[in-house]
């Protein structure tokens, strides 16, 4: 190999390349003098082994193997100055890698861990952390550098089909969980690249999409969290977005990549695309785009050519090598980590399911009939994803997991007896509706890469509900959602249909009149319209896609061994027109419309060539608390077995950091969590504002019945400013503010006043809107 390298080094270079010097952290400087053109060009593209995953073109290299099957993606590697090939693969709820290797007969799975929204739903960082060291073992043993991931995009819509890969739809949830999982995946010696940056909030058209929005509104809330993030956790990498920004391509924008994200926000490594095909080569490697990735032949000609003719600048193209090179130098790959392609997925899987719960949203509870009392042991279950849960999502952000425990099993492992009549009928009509699925999904059948289309329920007589609620002690009806990568959801998705209103109806009525309860359990990766679901039942368990444990973690919260503690990090809106920005979002437009639509005429379909922002910072709560307008339920709403009483909230400033505490008291019967939100008013000032925003959050710990406990939350001067166009700065205005401690955005418990000084922290005059 270093023979063919040698000899075409001097083909290409007309000269022996005789340069001895090995790569370490120390000499970055000289191995990139040392460097050909052709050396760097080949190092600023990602490498694709073969037939690249993405079916795009490669930079075939006939004698490299593919180190890690089913990886996105590898750096360049060059033999003579000791560079060895990195790995990218996909995340956020596991390392999305091939379970096979070559030549071997053996399965190596990964764990399926929850979704980033279960994840952030937690409102704990201290856990997400532990999850995190948890996944980035498995990174590093199988032999990853950098997992893409996690992702934190705003859910500015609820039909956005990656919304399950991201936390929330404010910036600071998502910023703060964002670090914790980071800290915590890092804290391995791996890396990841937190995606996409920025403002790819919709799959619809999204590698052709212009996001038309202003610049506060994208300071403030788009670009908020990944600006926490970057300060908090510099992650190894970050990865530029598919769309664009006001016009300008977030992957060949330098305001972006270098001026907001390196000199305002002080980010240190590298930005790497997300998977494109060749566009701007030049722009992207001028505006701080350090990798191209994955990376094809065409983009090292045009760099190598480039660099050559001078139409790009050595000083950029070595500007973003570096950067290359001092994240080549931390991996374990090229500190020649032999990992074990082994890891601890037993270990992980007590974690997944210990955490899940914690995720879980208890949004109705009636009379307490949850937890299920030791005698309620005959179940009967109803809806077909109660026999084939959702773990996570499809796309890249899926995992090749080893196994996902379903409903029945989950049950039956707690001790229940479940209806065996059902769940015949079930498996025979699961098949039946996965064939018709299938038949739909056309030519794309093989792959799972692709969201499949939602499985109807089946339509049954009176009787068969009537009998059941004869022979069972209550009911559990699933509602089951998945979605993916490349397809935003439709109104349909949202919407509770038909078969499934029938299905509701049916099993409460039949119960009910039988004295039976009913208990709702939402399997989905987003949200849906809960009012249906809330008519027919007792109780309503939001279980998201909690993993590969998904069966387990929702027995045990319901037999009371864990403790539901999540709490919404979205609004739930009661009808989906409710939300400002969904008459500028399209309706379910899919990985289909993109494959057969011409992509000029994409182009031209409304909310698709360009989707204009046009509700500015009416996002969420932020929208619906100062409209005042009733939702289903709230953001940061969760009921919990126990109840929580809030006292003695206080407020202490010291050198601009405002230390905020609140003693918090579980005072009901059983154990349990609490997640406190402090939102800000602001005083009356030059912008409008939203009436409160979130500043910090915390949790405590498990609390017995009785027990107290003071959380502490900070925020600092700067988390209270606003983005003020016409001084191009954050500005906090001085007055007197008021913290509200919380228990979710309609439900605070004790306000605190404060005072705050004058700040202005001056930012540059980019991105703007055209
Ligand atoms: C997705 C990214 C992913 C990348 C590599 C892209 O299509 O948008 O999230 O990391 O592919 O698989």
């Amino acid at each position: 190999m270093k023979r063919k390298l040698f000899l075409l080094g001097i083909l290409l270079n007309g000269y022996t390349l005789t340069a001895q010097i090995k790569l370490t952290s120390k000499n970055i400087d000289a191995v990139i003098k040392e460097m050909t053109i052709e050396e760097k060009a080949n190092m600023l593209v990602g490498y694709s082994f073969g037939k690249s995953y993405w079916g795009l073109p490669t930079n075939p290299d006939p004698n490299a193997g593919a180190i890690v099957l089913g990886a996105a993606g590898n750096t360049a590697k060059i033999d003579r100055f000791g560079i060895p090939h990195t790995v990218f693969a996909d995340g956020p709820a596991g390392v999305h890698i091939s379970e096979e290797r070559l030549g071997d007969s053996k399965k190596y799975y990964c764990s399926g861990f929850p979704i980033g929204t279960l994840l952030a739903s937690t409102w704990d960082t201290d856990l997400v952390h532990q999850v995190g060291i948890a996944f980035g073992s498995e990174v590093k043993e199988y032999g990853v550098d950098v997992i893409l991931g996690p992702g934190m995009n705003l859910m500015r819509n609820p039909l956005c089909g990656r919304n399950f890969e991201y936390y929330s739809e404010d910036p600071f949830v998502s910023g703060f969980i964002a670090a914790a999982i980071i800290d915590g995946i890092q804290s391995n010696g791996v890396g990841v690249s937190p995606k996409h940056f920025a403002a790819n909030n919709q799959e619809g058209n999204r590698t052709f999409n212009n996001v038309v929005v202003s610049q506060r509104v994208l300071r403030e809330l788009y670009l908020k969290g990944f600006e926490i993030m970057v300060k908090k956790s510099q992650p190894w990498t970050i990865m530029s977005s598919y769309n664009f920004i006001n016009g300008v391509y977030t992957q060949e924008s330098k305001d972006l990549l270098t001026t907001v994200l390196r000199d305002e926000w002080g980010f240190k490594n590298m930005v790497i695309t997300d998977w494109t095909n060749t566009r701007n080569t030049k722009a992207q490697v001028a505006a701080g785009n350090d990798l191209l990735a994955p990376g094809n032949a065409e983009q090292i000609k045009q760099i190598t050519e480039g660099l050559k003719n001078g139409s790009i600048s050595m000083a950029d193209a070595d500007r973003n090598l570096k950067r290359i090179l001092e994240y080549v130098v931390k991996t374990p790959h090229f500190k020649g980590y032999e990992f074990s392609n082994n890891p601890d997925l037993k270990a992980h899987a007590e974690i997944i399911r210990k955490a899940a719960p914690d995720g879980m949203v208890l949004l109705k509870n009636d009379n307490g009939i949850l937890p299920l009392n030791g005698t309620a042991k005959k179940a009967a279950l109803f809806g077909h994803t109660s026999y084939h849960l959702y773990a996570g999502g499809s796309g890249s952000g899926d995992v090749n997991k080893p196994y996902v425990v379903d409903l029945v099993e989950g049950l039956k492992n707690a001790g229940f007896a479940i209806d065996e009549i059902l769940t015949g009928v079930y498996s025979k009509y699961r098949d039946y509706a996965a064939q018709e699925a299938e038949s739909e999904m056309g030519t794309f059948t093989s792959s799972s890469y692709f969201p499949r289309p939602r499985i109807k329920e089946p339509q049954m007589g009176v009787f068969t509900y009537t009998n059941a609620a004869e022979r069972n002690e209550f009911a559990i009806v699933t509602v089951g959602r998945s979605s993916g990568e490349g397809s935003d959801r439709a109104f349909e998705d949202f919407n509770i249909n038909d078969d499934e209103m029938d299905m509701l109806k049916k099993t409460y009525e039949a119960f009910h009149s039988k004295g039976k309860k009913v208990i709702v359990i939402l399997n989905v990766g987003g949200v849906i319209d809960s009012s249906p679901v809330q008519q027919y039942s007792d109780a309503i368990l939001l279980a998201w896609q909690p993993g590969m444990e998904a069966g387990n973690s929702i027995a045990d919260v319901l037999t009371g061994k864990s403790s539901p503690s999540g709490k919404l990090t979205m609004t739930w809106p009661e009808k989906l027109s409710d939300i400002p920005s969904t008459k500028n979002f399209p309706n379910g437009f899919t990985w289909r419309d993109e494959i057969f639509v011409k992509q000029d005429e994409i182009n031209k379909m409304p909310h698709l060539g360009e989707t204009k922002y046009e509700e500015g910072l009416n996002v969420g709560y932020r929208y619906f608390q100062t409209a005042g307008k009733k939702v289903s339920y709230p953001f940061g709403f969760g009921m919990s077995y126990t109840k929580f009483e809030y006292s003695d909230a206080k407020i202490q400033i010291k050198n601009g950091i405002y230390t905020a505490t609140v003693t918090v008291k579980n005072a009901g019967k059983y154990n349990g969590k609490e997640a406190v939100q402090l939102y800000v008013s602001a005083p009356k000032g030059k912008l409008d504002k939203p009436v409160y925003e979130l500043k910090a959050f915390a949790k405590t710990k498990e609390l017995k019945a009785g027990e107290s406990q003071k959380l502490v939350l900070t925020f600092t001067n700067y988390d209270l400013a606003s983005y003020d166009e016409n001084q191009q700065a954050f500005v906090t205005d001085a007055g007197v503010y008021t913290a509200r401690f919380a228990a979710s955005a309609d439900d605070i418990r004790q306000n605190v006043e404060f005072k705050a000084k004058a700040q202005k922290v001056q930012c540059q005059d980019v991105l703007k809107m055209k």
